[in-house]
């Protein structure tokens, strides 16, 4: 369906989920651009050669929107393969037209085994007493069932010990339906590249492939590194990395040593739907946490928390009206904000950017996540179904 703003993917907005025609009522929208999107997975493939890229894009590819985004991932073959955190993501990722390899690097119920040795996805591997009835579904369906084996170096979260590795790599050798293909773990501090726990999971996660190797007779593909990984710690690079946040053009928290040519590939914006000329003393929204000190005029924009907007942003927080900072000013409510534009002369319709670009004036994702106190992940995670997705270029 092809929307004002570009194309509109049509399977991230409710209405249409249910049924309904798109009454375009959502005046909140999350554009992504494809062609800069391209452009930071080729430079991070550039930046990562000779290793591979692993694009995660679990939780919806953080709230962009994987199946607009499918169409980019699918030009670059076999360049590039997916990470996921659930079945569903697999199954759905699938079932949006994504075309390579997909990795389902999280929990995996057993009541979901058949589903994904039918889907041909890769698994994570690291219960023992999970295997046999992985291995009794792949018997029942007849088919082979790739594994990357998790290990837990330092995360305290999912994977196998080193301890246990060697006699798990032989459980699964008793298997003649599994192959093992991959072996990884999850960095804890990717953003500080001399901790000394990066050398820690290093020296498991090396100490891990070793046993592997003697146990299996080949290497499989080994990868540790996240966005934090790939921008500071390039020895451990390895076989392949899983990149998440970088792919937007978002730099992970903390410190970077070096970094690919990425930038920003979405804005977030909305429009102003309301405006108040208000006196000196005027109140604005709950609890009239802020209130004007001079004659002013405030406008309204209808997204809220509900949108996924934390409502630590309220009275913090600027958005850009005719290519100008404006203040958010009284608290965040479920479905409106208020700015104050002073006496800017604003129309009703004049876009409201909340992150990304106006003409000269920007706002950054990470300034907007500091003010909410939170990390850049959290906001595009967190926004909201009423958040429309469009995807502008090709
Ligand atoms: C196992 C695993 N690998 C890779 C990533 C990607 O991390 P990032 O978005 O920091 O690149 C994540 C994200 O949380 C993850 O859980």
């Amino acid at each position: 369906m092809n929307h004002p703003h570009g194309t509109f993917s049509e399977h991230d907005y409710t209405p249409k989920l249910a049924g309904l025609d798109d009454l375009g009522s959502s005046l909140i929208t999350l554009t992504v651009d494809l062609n800069q999107y391209r452009e930071n997975l080729r430079a991070i493939r550039d930046f990562i050669a000779p290793a591979k890229l692993i694009c995660v894009v679990k939780a919806n590819a953080y709230g962009f929107g994987a199946a607009g985004l499918v169409p980019i991932l699918n030009e670059f073959n076999a360049d590039i393969s997916c990470g996921v955190a659930t079945a569903d993501e697999a199954l759905e990722l699938k079932a949006v037209g994504y075309q390579g390899r997909i990795i389902l690097l999280g929990y995996t119920h057993p009541k979901n085994y058949y589903q994904i040795i039918q889907s041909g996805c890769q698994l994570s591997a690291y219960r023992p007493e999970n295997i046999p009835a992985l291995a009794q579904a792949c018997r029942h369906l007849d088919r082979p069932l790739e594994l990357h084996i998790k290990i837990d170096t330092g995360m305290t979260r999912l994977g196998i010990s080193l301890d246990e590795l060697p006699g798990f790599i032989r459980q699964l050798r008793d298997y003649p339906q599994f192959r093992v293909v991959g072996l990884f773990s999850h960095l804890v501090d990717s953003g500080t590249p001399d901790a000394q726990v990066n050398a820690q999971q290093e020296g498991q996660f090396l100490r891990a492939v070793k046993y592997a190797a003697e146990e299996l007779g080949y290497t499989p593909e080994c990868h540790l590194a996240n966005s934090g990984g790939v921008l500071n710690l390039p020895h451990l690079h390895l076989d392949s990395v899983r990149v998440g946040i970088l792919a937007y053009g978002i730099t992970p928290p903390g410190e970077f040593t070096a970094l690919p040519p990425v930038q920003p590939c979405f804005q977030l914006a909305s429009e102003v739907i309301d405006i108040h000329r208000v006196l000196p003393g005027r109140g604005v929204s709950y609890s009239h946490s802020w209130r004007a000190e001079q004659e002013t005029t405030i406008c309204t924009l209808p997204c809220g928390y509900a949108d996924g907007l934390p409502r630590a942003l309220s009275n913090r927080a600027s958005v850009l009206i005719g290519g100008r900072g404006h203040p958010l000013v009284g608290n965040v409510t479920m479905d409106y904000i208020m700015a104050d534009v002073g006496d800017q002369a604003v129309s009703i319709g004049d876009e409201a950017v909340l992150i990304g670009r106006q003409g000269a004036a920007v706002i950054t994702l990470d300034e907007v996540a500091k003010l909410a106190g939170l990390l850049p992940y959290e906001i595009p995670c967190a926004l909201g179904r009423r958040v429309r997705r469009v995807y502008v270029g090709k």
